[in-house]
């Protein structure tokens, strides 16, 4: 059968962690698994649903069990992402509101319950970059290489306030600051799968890094017989 081999990039928003997993599953001729667009992609389908993802725990449960969501291989050699049966748009999910609820959403069990089995699915896709706040901790515990990719707060926000779409009208550096915190500070502090690198993960701190360097600093880690 094929090679499968998982590789875990956890860290904050905005810390790069995106940027780095995909080019490093290009090298790698593995997929790229963006596991924050599955919960952006819950979160979504919630707001449309109507339920309000931070007062109805019970409510966000109950729509689970008729929803389904997986990774398929795309045309374009990638991953496209499937929400009962339908293919996800980057612009419904990457908007403010959906950011603004996401962290809700992700805290509750049921809902990371749901996604656990989804993504340890992916596992048979081969070889995976798989990028989130619980890969190394969670979701793949015995993968082969574990990284934490993080940046201080103040770099994250100037480096989220900089992207496109992907900041409210009207936002400044100091609202996407504050946006960021709250969304690290709910992520860290959940019981359930909590942001934190695992015990056996490398950390690397980008300040200063741009995204060649922080390529290079997780290439030299991959062994050559992981290397094509
Ligand atoms: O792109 P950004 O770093 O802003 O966030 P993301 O990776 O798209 O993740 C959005 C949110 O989903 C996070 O703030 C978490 O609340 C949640 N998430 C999670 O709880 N566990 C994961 N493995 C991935 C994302
Ligand atoms: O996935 P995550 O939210 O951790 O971050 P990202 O979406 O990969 O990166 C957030 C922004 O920071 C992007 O616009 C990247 O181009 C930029 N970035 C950077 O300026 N320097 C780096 N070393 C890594 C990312």
């Amino acid at each position: 059968g094929c090679k499968q081999l998982q590789i875990a990039i956890d860290g904050p928003a905005a810390a790069g962690k995106s940027t780095a997993a995909k080019k490093l599953a290009t090298r790698l001729g593995g997929y790229y698994v963006n596991t924050g667009d599955m919960y952006r992609t819950l979160a979504w389908a919630v707001l449309r649903a109507g339920v309000d993802p931070r007062a109805d725990e019970a409510g966000v449960a109950a729509l689970l069990p008729q929803w389904d969501m997986h990774y398929r291989p795309a045309a374009d050699g990638g991953l496209q992402l499937y929400f009962n049966g339908e293919t996800v748009r980057q612009d419904d999910i990457r908007a403010p509101e959906v950011a603004a609820v996401v962290s809700y959403i992700a805290q509750i069990p049921a809902v990371r319950a749901w996604m656990l089995s989804r993504q340890r699915e992916c596992r048979a896709l081969g070889v995976i970059v798989m990028e989130g706040r619980d890969i190394g901790t969670v979701i793949f515990p015995d993968a082969k290489y574990k990284f934490f990719v993080t940046a201080s707060p103040e770099e994250r926000a100037r480096r989220r306030f900089l992207q496109k779409g992907e900041v409210a009208d009207g936002a400044t550096l100091a609202t996407v600051a504050a946006e960021i915190a709250e969304r690290d500070r709910i992520d860290s502090t959940r019981a359930t799968a909590p942001l934190k690198p695992a015990a056996d993960a490398r950390v690397l701190m980008t300040d200063g890094l741009d995204q060649d360097a922080v390529i290079e600093a997780l290439l030299a880690r991959i062994a050559v017989e992981d290397r094509p």
